[in-house]
């Protein structure tokens, strides 16, 4: 038998002590030991991207990340992006564009997209494109979630003009 390690880890801000079998993926430590279940499982060899999480901010694919390895790591999950309930704005231009259907790859889409204006706050169209051919999409045809990359920059660069750009009213 192969001898459990333990692990501390912060996610979404919260502390976080484990103590898993050396085999076990972030992702199934995320959604089966501490019940984050917004991260998707796909694929399971890093190529659909509906994995995604942040760690300090990058995009990485947790189905291929051992749990191990996230040991000390500060981790966003998609419960993340609306700790208070309300929607992240690139949860509002993913809304608002239709940048979903099933919504199974969502969640992926929304770190991989954060991490992207995070780095690039106006992302070139090439540098949309490069993201999202990260993550795969079966639904929408992708159209509508890169006009939802353009609303959340718009919207994270000036909330009001990214609602007067969609025709949608703010209040509050
Ligand atoms: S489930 Fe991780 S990349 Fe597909
Ligand atoms: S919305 Fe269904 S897979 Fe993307």
């Amino acid at each position: 038998m192969i001898a459990k390690r333990s692990i501390s880890l912060t996610v979404n801000g919260v502390r976080y002590e484990a103590t898993v079998e050396p085999r076990l993926t972030l992702v199934d430590l995320l959604r089966n030991e501490l019940g984050l279940t917004g991260t998707h499982v796909g694929c399971e060899h890093g190529v659909c991207g509906a994995c995604t999480v942040l760690i300090s901010g990058k995009a990485v694919r947790s189905c291929i990340l051992l749990a191990v390895q996230a040991d000390g790591a500060d981790i966003t999950t998609v419960e993340g992006l609306s700790p208070s309930g309300q929607l992240h704005p690139i949860q509002q231009a993913f809304q608002e564009q239709h940048g979903l259907q099933c919504g199974f790859c969502t969640p992926g889409f929304l770190l991989s997209v954060k991490e992207l204006l995070a780095d690039h706050p106006d992302p070139t169209d090439e540098q949309i494109k490069e993201t999202l051919g990260g993550n795969i999409c079966r639904c929408t045809g992708y159209q509508s979630i890169f006009a939802a990359v353009k609303c959340a920059a718009r919207k994270l660069a000036d909330p009001a003009a990214g609602a007067l750009a969609t025709g949608v009213a703010q209040v509050g």
